[in-house]
């Protein structure tokens, strides 16, 4: 198995030490690459900060025909790239797909804003003393991005930093994630296909113990980190001249409102629950971990939600038919087996589950948790599912707030009333009426409150919040 290339300033290079890249299912060794040295890191960063001023003049048109071709390549090697993001990250083929028809759409989507992204005429004679002005505002990139990936979208959530920064002008390093790099080498590849100037990306794989020297270095004033909100903290905390962005945790909720009480209702909620609750074995800041039904409703929805998750099929991630495949690695296994453990002995029942297998947990339904367990309080990331009856729909409102998180909520209501009054209500960055929190566009703002971060990814958000406004005031004064 020959070591993959990273990318230092758009080159194709290979480092120091080498690492194997594991497959979660069953540990075989799926892939190899090194660690980029610190005169490479260095040369990577040199390159993004004399390419900056180059890269912000780069014509929209130049910009658009970059993330077009990336968008294609993409799709035309999908097959071999979902295999890829399987064998490294272990989620089921049939999910794998489905992060690389994503991450067509980000390439293609950050083509289309790079054509529109274009500032607005702002008038100034509002008062008598500004009479004869007017200013036009246009965005200017803050300078170069350094873009943290974490493992549970190896090749999407490595797009959604890339992608926007490339739209705007702002050159990237990107560091993904140990564990799961090779998809964004992958992305390497196609983005040196493209004409883009030497120095606009770099795709550095380090040890997380190395990040520090990437998100203090001066030269990159903006830092976009996905992952978990220790590691967000310290970053803050490290850096609070830059600007940073934080997609941090959740533990998604969803709502089965009163009026959601037919038959269909019911068994639609069921299905859609069971499976974004555990798609990709729950690893998804949005998958669903907690689910809150009125009481009238609890006893006809419990039975078809432990039906439904009964019925998912687990194994091996390269089936197609698989739904849901291991953990990232035994370690999270083995957290999940404890929070479950630690939740039974509260009190909790397992109404459906089993036992770890290595890498593998069973989908898991727990009814009667404690509030303050940590499979309802904490992100659990694994396919767990508490729930819960509520006496109404405030009381709904108020459950899913009772949370140090707030990503995205999901509320199972026909009424418009009750949905203005969810999105009034929940203190999370997207309400989704009729489906799970789990449902995301690539172009919609994405992000969260409280503990799952700052700022918003999306591609107009995150061109916006790579980017600073920049005036230029006309003036025809009368003589
Ligand atoms: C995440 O885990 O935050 C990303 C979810 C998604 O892109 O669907």
């Amino acid at each position: 198995m020959e070591p993959r290339a990273f990318f230092v300033a758009g080159r194709p290079e290979h480092g120091e030490g080498e690492s194997t890249v594991h497959h979660p299912y069953d540990g075989r060794p799926v892939g190899r690459t090194s660690h980029a040295t610190p005169d490479q890191v260095e040369a990577a960063v040199a390159a993004a900060a004399d390419v900056a001023a180059e890269a912000a003049a780069l014509p929209a048109h130049a910009r658009a025909a970059a993330l077009d071709h990336v968008s294609r390549r993409l799709a035309e090697r999908a097959e071999e790239i979902a295999r890829l993001i399987t064998a490294e990250n272990g989620k089921p083929v049939k999910w794998a797909r489905a992060e690389v028809g994503r991450a067509v759409s980000t390439f293609r989507w950050a083509a289309e804003e790079a054509r529109r992204f274009s500032g607005e005429l702002q008038r100034l004679d509002t008062d008598p003393a500004a009479t004869g002005r007017t200013a036009l505002v246009r965005r200017v990139p803050k300078g170069p991005v350094l873009g943290i990936a974490p493992f549970n979208f190896p090749l999407n959530l490595v797009a959604h930093k890339v992608a926007p920064a490339i739209a705007v002008g702002a050159p990237i390093i990107v560091k993904p994630a140990p564990a799961t790099p090779l998809s964004a080498l992958l992305l390497g590849e196609l983005l040196a296909e493209t004409a883009l100037p030497a120095g606009m990306f770099s795709v550095l794989p380090l040890p997380n113990d190395r990040a520090a020297e990437l998100v203090t270095d001066p030269r990159l004033p903006v830092v976009s980190f996905t992952g978990s909100g220790p590691v967000g903290a310290a970053i803050r905390r490290a850096v609070p001249e830059k600007h940073v962005t934080l997609e941090l945790g959740g533990n998604a909720a969803a709502l089965i409102c009163e009026d959601w009480s037919s038959d269909e209702d019911l068994t639609l909620a069921a299905n859609r629950i069971a499976l974004f609750a555990n798609y990709q074995a729950g690893q998804s800041c949005i998958a669903v971990q907690r689910v809150y039904v009125h009481e009238w409703l609890y006893d006809g929805f419990l039975p078809r939600l432990v039906a439904a998750v009964g019925a998912l099929r687990t194994g091996d991630p390269s089936d197609d038919h698989t739904d849901v495949g291991p953990l990232i690695d035994e370690a999270a296994a083995q957290r999940v087996e404890q929070w479950v453990d630690e939740a039974v002995a509260a009190g909790a029942t397992i109404a459906v589950g089993g036992r770890r297998e290595g890498t593998s947990y069973p989908p898991t339904v727990l009814t009667g948790v404690p509030a303050d367990a940590k499979v309802c309080a904490e992100e659990v990331f694994g396919p767990v599912l508490v729930v819960a009856p509520v006496t109404d729909d405030r009381a709904g409102f108020a459950a899913i707030n009772d949370s140090a998180y707030g990503l995205q909520a999901g509320v199972f209501t026909h009424r418009l009333d009750v949905a203005f009054a969810a999105s009034r209500a929940l203190q999370v960055g997207g309400v989704i009426i009729g489906d799970v929190p789990s449902y995301r566009a690539d172009q919609m703002p994405y992000g969260g409150v409280k503990g799952s971060g700052v700022g918003r990814e999306g591609l107009r958000s995150a061109m916006e919040d790579y980017t600073d406004p920049r005036v230029l005031v006309f003036t025809a004064l009368e003589l």
